[in-house]
């Protein structure tokens, strides 16, 4: 139970497709689940993939309260979601900005479905089945690719809408002070 070191962008792991949890609420599960907690709160993330820190099994942990990271969203109840599923309740694609842990430093514009129902189980093997919209869909579908191995820079459009945090944000304020 600790902080675990984030995998980055290159690691053959994050590629890989995770495996299926078999059994709920036993130790190992449960030693995985606070080392995904801990190292999303020491890295201020708003969710984290267990293949993230090294372990190919299917489990995320995301939520958002008050994250500096993101002052302008909404925030997220903390969720531990295992074996997820997501299903798509709208053709409707939105593109916004993502940063992920396993890229760190970086930006880009990403679609991602606006209004999606997931579920899953949570550590204890009871059913979660949420539907939501937006910023919380937007957070899921990130956090369930890196089950997959897909990592955000994968599902982006448009190349040209990536690149340093540091200069996409004086970008967008040489932009606004233009207008
Ligand atoms: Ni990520």
């Amino acid at each position: 139970m600790s902080v675990k070191k984030v995998l980055r962008m290159g690691d053959p792991v994050l590629l890989k497709v995770a495996e299926a949890v078999p059994t709920f609420n036993n130790p190992a599960l449960n030693a995985l689940i606070k080392d995904l907690l801990d190292t999303m709160a020491a890295q201020d993330g708003a969710g984290l993939a267990a293949p993230q820190i090294g372990v190919s099994q299917r489990v995320v942990v995301f939520g958002i309260a008050a994250n500096p990271r993101y002052p302008d969203e909404e925030s997220i109840p903390m969720t531990v979601l295992i074996n997820p599923v997501i299903e798509p309740l709208s053709d409707e694609v939105e593109e916004g900005w993502e940063g992920c842990l396993s890229v760190p430093g970086l930006r880009g514009r990403v679609p991602r479905y606006t209004h999606i129902r997931y579920s899953g189980f949570d550590q204890f093997g009871v059913k979660i089945d949420r539907e939501v919209r937006d910023f919380h869909a937007r957070v899921v579908q990130h956090e369930c690719d890196h089950l997959d191995g897909i990592l955000y820079p994968q599902r982006m459009s448009d190349m040209r809408a990536f690149g340093f945090e540091a200069e996409l944000e004086k970008a967008a304020e040489a932009e606004n002070e233009g207008q």
